[in-house]
């Protein structure tokens, strides 16, 4: 039983292969977080909760003479707002009188079959594999008609409990929503340490560990996307914990707006983590009637450390988040023209870099920006979606037929949410680009935004492109967004509330998504914003793989790639192997380097084949037919990060199928020394009883005696060198 339910019907526990999660509704009706960790038989915890009259904790009315009843330090699943808890709050209501307080009191549950979903917003879904539970727990504020859902699912097999929550106005009057996180949760005991991953455009996702004490870890995003700057998810350990050992609870956020998560020791030194949309620039009226609901987190936890609690969301995202023909579909093996040519191509220079790509076995061509509109660099032309067949020589019809006669599928490259000011779009509707009356506006990339959460700016972008779609012969599509957002403000019907602007925008591209998808079901989408600014959980309900970084340095990769697979399984990481000198930092890295680099991920190249040299073609064939051969233990296997960045003189990883019969690990040297000794890499993941051959120097050995004394690579690597180690059961 995934979800058990005490017989008085208070005490809540929730299952998974390997965790539990216990929550309480006191006497007073307040529900107390009591558990989250190691699974257990499903006891009642409550005798945890210790009470003592702690001096400037007040007490709330119903605890009457009693001073050690106090919302301040009790650890609870939706604290209370205003009313004595003086931590942050999850759910801030303004009534109609102006007060802010709110008591959320326990008031009755329902436990469903089945995973709940969120009105225009992903979740996680049941599959044939695994169907979810749901447990929903109704709390009222004491002096209001305002009334939260809040929402628990279980997927016991894939050790994964989610949260939501929705808030109802049950009054005869509006009240505003000034925050709603998605789940707020105070660990009792324990002190942790907090991973994030932190960065900047072309450098995301690098991951940085704090230990979280009363001042708090805090990360979020208010440019209206999940930004380059600090990834939506996040992950609290124990101090010791480490790949292999140590409690690790995972936080993932299904959203891609502005989001706030945190951590933070209490004057009891519990932890208060919350998660969910930020409260800046937010608030959102609820009519009388309305309901308004938060994103989902993804929650896991794991005893067995970091590489445990990362195969957990590897799992759940590709299959039960990641949708569509191309979730196990092996991806074609692209090239894209952006690093070829930026936006200085025409049609022979396009069939050139096609014709080479066919010859040596790339499956796709993706033409990138610049194809439609006045585009010959990027002050122009945003939201004019119609083909420059002056530029392409022709129509897109002929050139992507063109390509499929070449062998070659042909994907195209879109910014649906933009638009230049030179553009015939915003000559036509100035009104439909994020600006306030009265300012200048802000420009990003030379660039403005379109106002999403208008249906008529949705109905525009979804004719422009199924007109472009359905005129040529189109198989992947580039979903890109290349500036963060500012100048909130609209006075369309409907979407004229500034603070619920951000929020609406992020729906509004949910369901432009939904709609194109609809319509053109069999498109691989990649997602993208400038490279990885929205790699989130919630756009792989959409596109199964986005570009993770504008960086193609391989080196820079390494740890780009190494913050990315805390969360996101490899099959979602766009990664490509690009010219050198790298556009972006000036470093050459060998090819083989580059290719093995970019394996780790839906792997393609982005460079002028015409331009490398005839050895290089070689391994261009050699790449292509390893991950062909490799492509389900690399994009369905079970992950290993065998180092860290900046420890060492090397970066490796390693990938095991799940039947343990085949593993690949992969080393790059990335400093080098004179008189160089040899490195040793351990090797996870295998059978300890099976014997593997390691395919580098013929050894075969008991996978505990590879696991165990590790591996010598039989060469020393010169800097950037790579190698590619591949071990194979014998028995
Ligand atoms: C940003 C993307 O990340 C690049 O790959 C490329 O598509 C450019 N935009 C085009 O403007």
């Amino acid at each position: 039983m995934a979800i058990q339910i005490s017989e008085n019907g208070r005490l809540f526990t929730l299952h998974t292969k390997n965790s539990s999660y216990q929550m309480f509704a006191d006497p007073f009706g307040t529900l107390l977080h009591l558990y989250y960790g190691k699974r257990t038989d499903g006891e009642n915890l409550s005798d945890l909760i210790f009470r003592t009259d702690m001096g400037f904790s007040g007490n709330p009315p119903e605890a009457g003479s009693d001073r050690t009843y106090s919302l301040d330090y009790l650890p609870q699943e939706l604290p209370s707002s205003g009313v004595g808890d003086y931590r942050d709050d999850c759910v801030r209501i303004r009534h109609a009188d102006g007060s802010c307080a709110a008591r959320f009191l326990f008031d009755s549950f329902q436990v469903s079959k089945g995973s709940y979903s969120l009105p225009g917003m992903p979740a996680l879904y049941d599959t044939d594999a695994e169907t979810g539970e749901t447990l929903t727990i109704t709390l009222r504020e004491a002096c209001s008609d305002v009334r939260v859902q809040l929402l628990y699912g279980v997927f016991e097999q894939a050790d994964i409990i989610t949260r939501a929550l929705k808030v109802w106005n049950g009054g005869q009057t509006p009240v505003d929503l000034e925050k709603v996180l998605s789940m707020s949760m105070d660990i009792p005991f324990g002190d942790f340490d907090m991973i994030y991953f932190a960065g900047r455009h072309a450098m995301e996702r690098t991951a940085e560990r704090l230990p979280v004490r009363r001042a708090g870890v805090r990360i979020g995003s208010v440019r209206g996307t999940s930004s380059h700057q600090y990834n939506p998810a996040m992950i609290l350990c124990s101090p010791n914990a480490d790949e292999d050992a140590g409690d690790c609870y995972g936080f993932c956020f299904v959203y891609s707006g502005n989001f706030t998560a945190s951590a933070q020791q209490d004057q009891r030194n519990q932890t208060r983590i919350q998660m969910g949309i930020h409260p800046d620039f937010f608030s959102f009226r609820l009519a009388p009637g309305e309901v308004f609901c938060a994103p989902q987190v993804i929650l896991s936890y794991s005893s067995r450390g970091l590489t445990a609690l990362s195969r957990s969301y590897h799992r759940i995202l590709r299959e039960h988040m990641c949708r569509g023909p191309w979730k196990h579909a092996r991806r074609p093996v692209l090239i894209n023209n952006w690093e070829a040519t930026y936006f200085d191509f025409n049609r022979e220079k396009l069939l050139a870099i096609a014709s080479q790509a066919a010859e040596l076995g790339i499956e796709m061509l993706v033409l990138d920006d610049g194809w439609f509109g006045k585009r010959d660099d990027d002050n122009s032309g945003l939201g004019d979606w119609f083909v420059n067949t002056e530029k392409l020589g022709g129509t897109l019809t002929d050139l992507s037929e063109q390509i499929h006669r070449m062998g070659m599928k042909f994907g195209l490259w879109f910014e649906p949410e933009m638009v230049s000011e030179d553009s015939d779009l915003y000559r036509a509707h100035p009104d439909w680009a994020l600006t306030i009356p009265g300012r200048e506006p802000n420009r990003g990339r030379n660039q403005l935004v379109l106002n999403m959460a208008r249906p008529d700016v949705r109905d525009y972008l979804l004719e422009r492109l199924t007109d472009i779609l359905s005129n040529a012969k189109i198989d992947y599509v580039k979903w890109d967004m290349n500036r963060s957002i500012c100048d909130i403000f609209s006075s369309c019907p409907g979407t004229e509330r500034t603070g619920e602007l951000y929020h609406r925008y992020v729906l509004g591209v949910y369901e432009l998504l939904e709609g194109f998808l609809a319509r053109f079901p069999h498109i691989l989408l990649e997602g993208c914003s400038g490279g990885g600014g929205r790699f989130d959980a919630a756009m792989l309900y959409y596109s199964p793989q986005i570009w993770c970084s504008d960086n193609t340095d391989a080196i820079n990769r390494l740890s780009i790639q190494y913050g990315t697979s805390f969360f996101y399984p490899v099959s979602a990481v766009g990664a490509h192997v690009s010219a050198c000198p790298n556009h972006q930092t000036g470093r050459s890295v060998p090819f083989r380097t580059r290719g093995d680099v970019a394996m780790a991920g839906s792997f393609g190249y982005e460079l002028d084949l015409n331009q490398i040299t005839d050895e290089e073609k070689e391994q261009v064939r050699e790449q292509i037919n390893s991950f062909r051969y490799l492509y389900s233990l690399i994009h369905e296997g079970d992950y290993y990060r065998l180092t860290e960045p900046g420890k060492g003189d090397f970066m490796a990883w390693e990938f095991v199928d799940e039947n343990r019969d085949h593993a690949m690990l992969t080393i790059v040297q990335t400093e080098s020394f004179g008189n160089p000794v040899p490195i040793h890499t351990v090797v996870k993941g295998l059978d300890p009883a099976k014997k593997y051959r390691c395919l580098m120097n013929g050894a075969v050995r008991s996978g505990a005696s590879w696991m165990g004394a590790g591996l010598t690579p039989d060469r020393i690597l010169k800097q950037y060198e790579s190698l590619v180690i591949e071990f194979v059961r014998e028995s």
